[in-house]
């Protein structure tokens, strides 16, 4: 099948270093299925499925079923991320071991939904994911600071009367396993980065020679928290919506490559856990669809990045963090490749019900921005065309 590209624009395909799939768990809200759709349809061609599912994947029986079934639906390769910890305490680690080497070859090993408190925890934790040649994703928020936090404390919260979440939640655990991991000699990465103070913890970081890399979500690149006015639950999220000063920060770093990537954080809820009150709802936003128009709009619209570039903080900095050796390098002739084919000329407005994820909780519904993915390829093979997964079109 032959798909024209003239005046359109092609890049490897992207690379989401953080995905909440919901399976198994929470099926209802999205299943691998569905959020392989979601990704394909956003140019991805590898997604990095958290580890806060339902049983939390913290064994290779679950972490080898979520490859395998991505592997079935063949949208996307789905890699799982395993737990750091087994069980809700966090004081005990869990077989990274047995997940890296068993069928799902687990690469990456998260505290998402599960912070680790204890950073006796977390140094071994990261001595151990070194030893392995693995990397630890670390959620990056104090759990003692964030006790019924629900919104970026600062003047707008004050005002709304919402519970505040200090940036020192964020940045107290950046610079802890920044040094947690100088220590170890072992490399972490920042999940969501979204306040200026983290930017400057990085910029010291790396300054020292540290391992450290870190992911912004399009999210936190958009969108501010005055957007809490209307008390609008869609807008709730961890890390929360900060100031126009922090985004404007995180645009900055990203472009100048002190964030090194950006990862969706993609987040379905259902709708009942986003339609009650502000305090009451879950945190979470889609980011799957509109990742790659968020970044159109946030960093080359706005002259901060070009589309190489883009190709650098969407497909081969997550690629090289991860460990994806299949991904984002120079091609053989007539090998199979990744690769997403996008209209830098298309404007789209977004519609949660025509979005593949089974959630609706978009923050851009009735936005309308630049650039729309026209074709995805996953080892040569088209998954996803003209806003339609494949199998669909
Ligand atoms: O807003 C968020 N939602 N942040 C997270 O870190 C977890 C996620 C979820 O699982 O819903
Ligand atoms: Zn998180
Ligand atoms: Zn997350």
């Amino acid at each position: 099948e032959i798909v024209e590209g003239a005046g359109q624009i092609l890049l490897p395909g992207f690379v989401d270093l953080h995905t909440h799939l919901r399976e198994p768990g929470r099926e209802d809200t999205e299943t691998i299925e569905s959020g392989s759709a979601a990704a394909a349809l956003g140019g991805y061609t590898a997604v990095f499925a958290m580890a806060n599912t339902s049983p939390v994947a913290d064994t290779a029986v679950i972490t080898d079923h979520v490859w395998r079934r991505g592997q079935e639906v063949g949208l996307v390769d789905v890699h799982p991320v395993g737990a750091v910890t087994v069980g809700l305490e966090g004081k005990q680690l869990a077989e990274m071991g047995t997940m890296a080497t068993s069928v799902a070859g687990v690469r990456m090993f998260s505290d998402d939904g599960h912070c680790v408190h204890d950073p006796l925890i977390m140094r071994r934790a990261l001595e151990y994911a070194h030893s392995l040649g693995v990397l630890v994703a670390q959620h990056a928020e104090e759990p003692r600071l964030t006790k019924g936090a629900v919104a970026h404390e600062g003047p707008n919260a004050a005002r709304l009367g919402l519970a505040g979440w200090p940036r020192a939640a964020e940045e107290s655990i950046v610079a802890r396993d920044a040094l947690l991991a100088r220590d170890a000699g072992a490399r972490v990465h920042i999940c969501h980065a979204s306040t200026a103070g983290t930017v400057e913890l990085l910029k010291w970081a790396k300054g020292q020679g540290i391992s450290i890399t870190a992911e912004v979500t399009p999210h936190h690149l958009l969108l501010d928290d005055s957007r809490l006015e209307t008390y609008d639950a869609v807008n709730k999220v961890n890390p929360p919506l900060r100031e126009a000063s922090d985004v404007a920060a995180l645009r900055t770093a990203l472009a100048e490559g002190v964030i090194d990537c950006v990862a969706t954080d993609h987040a379905p809820h259902a709708e009942q856990d986003k339609c009650c009150e502000f305090a009451a709802a879950r945190p979470g936003m889609l980011g799957l669809e509109t990742a790659l128009s968020v970044i159109a709009e946030t960093m080359v619209a706005a002259g901060l990045l070009d589309w190489r570039g883009v190709a650098r903080v969407m497909s081969e900095n997550p690629a090289r963090i991860a460990g994806l050796d299949d991904q984002g390098r120079p091609l053989a002739v007539g090998e199979p490749a990744n690769l997403v084919l996008i209209d830098p000329d298309a404007t789209w407005t977004v519609r949660s019900a025509e979005l593949a994820s089974i959630s609706t909780n978009t923050p851009f519904e009735a936005m309308t921005l630049p650039a729309r993915v026209t074709a995805t390829f996953l080892r040569g093979r088209i998954t996803a065309r003209d806003g339609k997964p494949s199998g669909a079109f």
